[in-house]
């Protein structure tokens, strides 16, 4: 991330095709399902908006955590299905000059020389435009697909991380910048000096190398990580230039940034080593207008919708839940499910004493991030104001709403020309890399 200060701007894609968004007005009702012109569309929109990157999560699941089965994830296509989103890159990238890709993949089920292997042959076809998001995977039966059942304790799969980032980094420098040689009259392919075995043999991971890849156009592509706990931040702190971290209040996210600047520093870097893109919602209209279409959302869904959504993501069987449960009784629950405990815990620090289980199921439905309504000079404001507050590291990335794609094309057309006026975010891009334009 170097010395930018600009805002950086992603959007979260991960959930777009599901989630009750498939039917909402301004969703992306019509398109063939999950075919790729759906896809190239929102890369041409949000090109014109010079994003910096297109985001897509990972969940390789059909979850059973409501009611224990999967009738209801199935029946209302909640985080269901979930395709290897691997392939549409390539073709986003061929619609959209410059935008870049970050693709999730877990240091948990993904073997270290896979990810090096796939991420830096992925950068050679985007021309360096690709990014790591490690995550170490906090779903139950995608840990049962991948042979876990029961999903490894967090603590061991953050330890498998700390390795596994180490080795994919290793594997990333296994070849020098030089070493392709390419001489058409001797024949010589490439150096056998500037080509070295890794020979890592770790508490994990066995792996010899060198990687089999030439060095890709970023030599190594961007690392990202999300996972807020304690030790998300650690191993932020250690390995990511990016961390995706969702909070919800700028109280919250400060402390999250001295959290990770103290992180960084324990592993000898700083600060502007490591950028936060902040999860937001943004909606260019009246605050009375954003509620509205909120509460027609909300009403035209299956009344258990927000407790399987929160099932869904926290591991917790909330149909056994009585919904007047005060969120603050369930914090054991949710730890014990060895989950997505970090976002849970500032779920319940900036929610207040009071929020019931249930109430906090319907807003989350709508609100998952800090919510930014308004015009677009009010909007822009508030974006400025969690931008200072944070430190001027790093951006924002719009998560999956429930109007999706046309909250991104509201913004695309009334925010950012804002944003561009008053010099926060860039007019174009700054170089063919990601990390080109990461560090402009
Ligand atoms: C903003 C954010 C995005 C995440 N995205 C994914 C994802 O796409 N796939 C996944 O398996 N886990 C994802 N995770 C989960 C983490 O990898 C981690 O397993 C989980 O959050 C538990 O760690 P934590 O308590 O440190 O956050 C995400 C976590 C956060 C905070």
């Amino acid at each position: 991330m170097t010395e930018s200060r600009s805002i950086h701007l992603a959007a979260d894609l991960s959930f777009y095709h599901t989630d009750f968004v498939w039917r909402s007005p301004g969703g992306w009702q019509g398109h063939q399902y999950l075919g790729p012109e759906f896809y190239e569309d929102i890369a041409r929109l949000a090109a014109r908006g010079v994003f910096d990157m297109l985001f897509f999560g990972e969940a390789a699941e059909t979850p059973e955590n409501y009611g224990g089965n999967h009738d209801a994830s199935v029946k209302w296509g909640m985080r269901w299905p979930k395709h290897d989103m691997t392939p549409m890159i390539p073709l986003m990238a061929r619609v959209a000059e410059n935008i870049g890709f970050g693709m999730t993949m877990s240091t948990t089920y993904h073997n270290p020389f896979h990810v090096a292997r796939l991420f830096s042959s992925m950068d050679w076809i985007t021309g360096g435009r690709m990014a790591w998001n490690s995550v170490t995977s906090g779903y139950k039966n995608e840990a049962a697909n991948w042979g876990y059942d029961p999903i490894l304790p967090k603590d061991v799969r953050y330890d498998m991380a700390d390795e596994h980032m180490e080795v994919v980094a290793k594997l990333w420098g296994s070849v020098e910048q030089d070493a392709l040689i390419y001489d058409q009259v001797s024949g010589e392919f490439a150096d056998p000096s500037k080509v070295h075995l890794i020979n890592h043999v770790g508490e994990h991971f066995k792996v010899k190398g060198p990687l089999p890849v030439l060095p890709s156009p970023q030599g190594r592509p961007v690392v990202i990580q999300a996972g807020q706990s304690g030790r998300g931040l650690d191993l932020a702190g250690k390995h990511a230039e990016m961390q995706f971290a969702i909070n919800r209040t700028i109280e919250s996210m400060k402390k999250h940034r001295t959290d990770l600047d103290a992180a960084l520093a324990r592993h000898g870097r700083s600060p502007r080593d490591c950028g936060v893109l902040w999860s937001i919602r943004a909606q260019v209209c009246s605050p009375a207008e954003a509620e509205e279409r909120d509460r027609k959302f909300v009403e035209s869904l299956p009344p258990q919708a927000g407790m399987i959504m929160l099932s869904n993501l926290l591991g917790v069987d909330f149909s056994t839940v009585d919904g007047r449960t005060p969120l603050s009784e369930m914090v054991e629950r949710v730890r014990e499910q060895q989950g997505h405990f970090g976002f849970f815990q500032d779920a319940v620090e900036t929610s207040g004493p009071d929020m019931t289980v249930e109430q906090f199921g319907r807003i989350y439905l709508t609100d998952q991030a800090i919510k930014v309504v308004g015009t677009p000079k009010q909007i822009v404001d508030k974006i400025e104001e969690i931008h200072e507050a944070t430190g001027e590291n790093g951006g924002i990335i719009l998560e999956g709403c429930i109007a999706a794609p046309d909250e991104l094309r509201e913004f695309v057309e009334n925010v950012v020309p804002e944003l561009q006026r008053r010099g926060l975010s860039k007019k174009e891009y700054a170089g063919s890399t990601l990390r080109a334009n990461l560090e402009a």
